[in-house]
């Protein structure tokens, strides 16, 4: 039996059923779209979106309001330690993340420490989203998208 394919893309308007039934299951409590949303980021005039399938099922998925600004990663629970995370932001290549802090999973800002991002000390004003920053190579954008 052949070994499972983790493969990085960027998102297509074509996306939308999977992506909607993935956001609306496996990532409810996390991740609320409200209807439209996700057609409208899909159709990439305002966000970048990154979609990760194993084996052509999606598992993950990567948003960016503009390009260098990461605004969320989730992958899904059954699939999480696997390094399926990190691949989809070193494929974004952020140069800044928007990490929500208080996500029901916990908070993940040792995620991003992990992938060499620091805060910056900025935070909103809810103060549930801190601004880490990408400091040296971190999260550089590999020549393959897979
Ligand atoms: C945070 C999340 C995206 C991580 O994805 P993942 O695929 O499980 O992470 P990876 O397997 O790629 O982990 C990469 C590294 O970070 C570490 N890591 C991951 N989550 C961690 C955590 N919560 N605490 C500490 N380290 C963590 C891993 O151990 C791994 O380290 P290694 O390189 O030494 O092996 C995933 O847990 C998730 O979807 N969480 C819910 C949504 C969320 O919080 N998103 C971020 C919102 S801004």
């Amino acid at each position: 039996m052949s070994e499972p394919v983790l493969t990085i893309r960027r998102g297509e308007p074509d996306d939308l059923s999977p992506l909607s039934f993935f956001c609306d299951t496996a990532l409810r409590r996390d991740y609320f779209l409200r209807r439209g949303q996700l057609a409208e980021m899909l159709r990439g005039d305002r966000h970048e979106v990154y979609i990760a399938e194993i084996d052509g099922v999606l598992v993950g998925l990567a948003v960016l309001t503009r390009p260098g600004r990461l605004v969320n990663v989730l992958v899904h629970p059954a699939y999480r330690g696997l390094g399926i995370g990190r691949c989809l932001v070193v494929t974004a290549g952020p140069r800044e993340v928007r990490v929500k802090t208080d996500m029901s999973s916990g908070d993940p800002r040792p995620f991003y420490r992990r992938l060499g991002f620091r805060p910056s000390g900025e935070r909103n004003a809810r103060g549930n989203i801190e601004v880490f920053r990408a400091t040296g190579a971190a999260a550089a954008r590999p020549s393959t998208s897979s």
